[in-house]
């Protein structure tokens, strides 16, 4: 297939081209478009050809639920048996954003977009683009991440064409995401609404809305002993061609540390990789050294860490050691992602 590509700019999109889009997605095609987290692979939520069509073009286990994108309030009445008052408090200080919330569904939402689940996940995007795109299609986009399954997340659109060119209609490239990591997503089906995804919007930030909100125990689990709650967060996820490790411990000493590996690496005739920040970057012994930006700036590190592992796949690298982010606000979310990409490996020095 042929893919259209198409640049966009992602406040005030051209009207024909989201014409275009709108068209495509109505007829049951699939559209790749930016959203505030990361770009999304679009295709109508309510037609069961299409949520299968997402599938295939990903690769994606078809056991993994798809998040149904809406552009305003009035759509969630439409595909939920029910809103927990807790839900609408959250909708009311986060929608449009970055933000996940976990339903029971209605017969409007086919099987095949919920992986055979009878609850669905609902975002209201922020971004200018994805909602007038939602607007021009039936109201409900189905949107996993615009990856091949198993690749990170992608936050530019040559990650989006990298993956999926010739595997979907069309690609609206709104230029790079603003936030760089996936939604936060809750779940309301429980007794106290429960994190199954950190994101941009921290557990404290949802406390000071509704009180007390747990987190999924089998996101912590190193091993497979607990399940986590959302079907996607079991897969392994984002990790590089190179083996990933990341490396905890007192600045200096993680510096030290890293360079005395990368020595013993390259004696051996291996080439190395650092993921630093701009604090340390300068200070490692390494053949590529990749900054995620200022320590001090959380919100760049987020942004950068995607494309930064998606870089060192271009690399002929056979290891990388990472610097750990336990920033205050998303360092929850940032660590579950690159825990993930590193297989767990962490050595603490
Ligand atoms: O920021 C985002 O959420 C992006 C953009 C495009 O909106 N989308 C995204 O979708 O990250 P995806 O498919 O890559 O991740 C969706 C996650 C998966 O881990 C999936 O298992 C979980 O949400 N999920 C979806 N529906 C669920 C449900 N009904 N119950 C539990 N988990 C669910
Ligand atoms: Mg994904």
């Amino acid at each position: 297939m042929e893919t259209i590509i198409e640049k966009i700019d992602p406040v005030h999109p051209d009207f024909a081209i989201m014409g275009q889009a709108g068209e495509i997605l109505r007829r049951g095609g699939l559209v790749a478009f930016p959203t505030e987290t990361v770009y999304g692979l679009g295709g109508d939520a309510l037609n069961p050809e299409a949520s299968e069509k997402i599938y295939k073009a990903k690769g994606r286990p078809s056991d993994n639920p798809l998040i149904v994108h809406i552009a305003d309030r009035e759509a969630l009445e439409g595909i939920v048996k029910e809103i927990p008052a807790k839900a609408l408090a959250l909708a009311e200080a986060f929608w449009p954003g970055p933000l996940t919330m976990i339903f029971e569904k209605n017969g409007r939402v086919p099987l095949a977009t919920t992986g055979g689940l009878d609850t669905v996940a609902v975002r209201m995007p922020g971004h200018a683009a994805a909602r007038e795109l939602i607007r021009r299609s039936t109201g409900y986009i189905a949107a996993p991440s615009a990856n091949v399954s198993g690749r990170p997340s992608p936050t530019k659109a040559v990650h989006v064409i990298e993956d999926l060119n010739g595997r979907v209609e069309m690609i609206l490239d709104g230029g790079p995401v603003g936030i760089g990591l996936e939604s936060t997503i809750v779940d309301f089906t429980g007794q106290t609404p429960m994190i199954l995804r950190p994101g941009y919007i921290s557990g404290g930030m949802m406390e000071r809305v509704i009180g007390p909100v747990c987190m999924d125990r089998g996101l912590m689990a190193e091993d497979s002993s607990v399940r986590p709650k959302a079907p996607g967060m079991k897969y392994r996820h984002y990790a590089p061609k190179a083996e990933l490790t990341i490396v905890e411990g007192e600045e200096n000493r993680v510096v030290e540390t890293v360079n005395g590996w990368i020595r013993e690496k390259e004696a051996l005739g291996l080439r190395c990789g650092v993921i630093a920040t701009d604090e340390t970057a300068g200070l490692y012994r390494a053949e590529t050294v990749m900054s995620m930006g200022s320590r001090e700036d959380e919100e760049s590190i987020a942004r950068h860490l995607f494309d930064v592992l998606r870089r060192f796949d271009f690399l002929d690298v056979a290891c990388i050691y990472s610097e750990s982010f336990h920033t205050p606000r998303m360092g929850q979310a940032i660590m579950n992602r690159l825990l993930k990409a590193a297989g767990h490996r962490v050595i603490r020095v």
